[in-house]
């Protein structure tokens, strides 16, 4: 394993922003992160995992310990009555592991194509969209214990799972890494279609019982219409979390905007697309301020359009947080994750 001095942080995130990182190196195998970890404490560094680097922000004075880019990889299928449970590295590409399970005729991952990052972060952060959370499918977390530097297996439920969070970016976080994720996939048919866009999708066509295939090649089209996939535009995403508010704070906004979507979490409990209170409260939908921007299709998605910095995007985020607070009194939180 080689670490490789001054790397470029603009290159491994696709914000494409942040300093250097101090060290840098690639683990392909446990022993190589294990050895990544000793090099760590003998040096008394600090140490940031990363996958596909694409929900972090660097700062743009960069990193000043080591950073370690996470890439094993085997992906093993096992078949058991009408499941396959799929182990997968956690350094295994998101989508090459939905596109193998698709191809294989597999429900559980497809409606979660096209997501940028790995297996790792996809667990870490309980990657979701179009009416799915990958928790659902998640049978069990890998990981090696930094303390012992022994592999430790976490039950689904020991993971705490919630929207876009886990135990692993909890009370787990700094002290353990995950390697490999189990997944509990089905060979019948298990297709989630309530989600608005992806229901017209298939209403349209027809459809009440697509195959993964059909599911993920809708989701794909979807997607591309809303999120930056041209290799030019940096971004990370959704840049912030959508709110869940009370009802009754809800109910208030309602009065002075009729059309707010909202989503019934709990008795009590609404979500409203942050996405829409840019855009529809805010008109930042599209807005540029030099180099950063939220993306013309979606509003929660910051943009860098070319050279911009860190404290550029910071800046614009503050703007967009401000405005929201005023209008709303909601405290949007950021789902991108930003690493001093
Ligand atoms: N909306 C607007 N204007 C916008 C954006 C959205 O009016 O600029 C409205 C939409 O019309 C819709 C609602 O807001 O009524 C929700 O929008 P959308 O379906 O695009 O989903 P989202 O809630 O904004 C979430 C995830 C995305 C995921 C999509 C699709 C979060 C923070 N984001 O976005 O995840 O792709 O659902 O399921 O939960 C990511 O995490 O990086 C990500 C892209």
């Amino acid at each position: 394993m080689k670490i490789e001095e001054n790397v470029s942080l603009r290159d491994l995130t696709t914000m494409n922003t942040g300093g250097k990182a101090k060290y840098f190196c690639r683990v392909c195998t446990i022993p190589e992160l294990k050895e990544a970890l000793d090099f760590v404490h003998k040096h008394s560094l600090p140490y940031f995992i990363i996958g596909g680097g694409s929900n972090l922000v660097f700062s743009d004075k960069g990193f000043s310990g080591l950073v370690i880019k996470m890439e094993i990889k085997s992906v093993v299928f096992k078949d058991k009555g009408g499941h396959v449970f799929v182990t997968a590295g956690a350094g295994v590409v998101w989508d090459d592991l939905v596109e193998e399970t698709v191809e294989r005729g597999l429900y559980g991952l497809e409606n979660l194509s096209l997501i940028p990052g790995t297996v790792g972060a996809a667990s870490v952060q309980n990657i979701g969209a179009y009416g799915t959370e990958v928790e659902e499918v998640i049978e069990q977390v890998e990981v090696l214990d930094i303390v012992t530097q022994k592999i430790k297996i976490f039950s689904h439920n020991e993971c705490l799972f919630e929207y876009r969070k886990s135990f692993f970016k909890k009370e787990g976080k700094g002290k353990y890494i995950v390697v490999r994720v189990v997944f509990k996939l089905l060979k019948k048919s298990d297709v989630r279609l309530s989600y608005g866009s992806l229901k017209k999708v298939f209403d349209e066509k027809g459809i009440s019982s697509p195959t993964p295939r059909e599911i993920r090649e809708a989701i794909i089209v979807v997607r591309k219409e809303k999120l930056p996939y041209d290799g030019d535009i940096g971004s990370a995403g959704s840049y912030f979390k959508n709110p869940i508010v009370s009802q009754d704070h809800y109910t208030k906004l309602l009065s002075m905007y009729p059309e707010m979507p909202g989503f019934s979490v709990s008795k009590s409990e609404v979500k409203i697309p942050a996405g829409w209170l840019i855009d529809n409260v805010c008109g930042l939908r599209g807005s540029r301020d030099g180099n950063v921007g939220t993306y013309e299709h979606q509003a929660l998605v910051l943009v860098n359009y070319g050279n911009a910095t860190t404290e550029e995007i910071k800046k614009f985020a503050e703007k967009i947080v401000a405005c929201v607070k005023e209008k709303t009194n909601i405290s949007l939180e950021r789902e991108v994750e930003y690493v001093e």
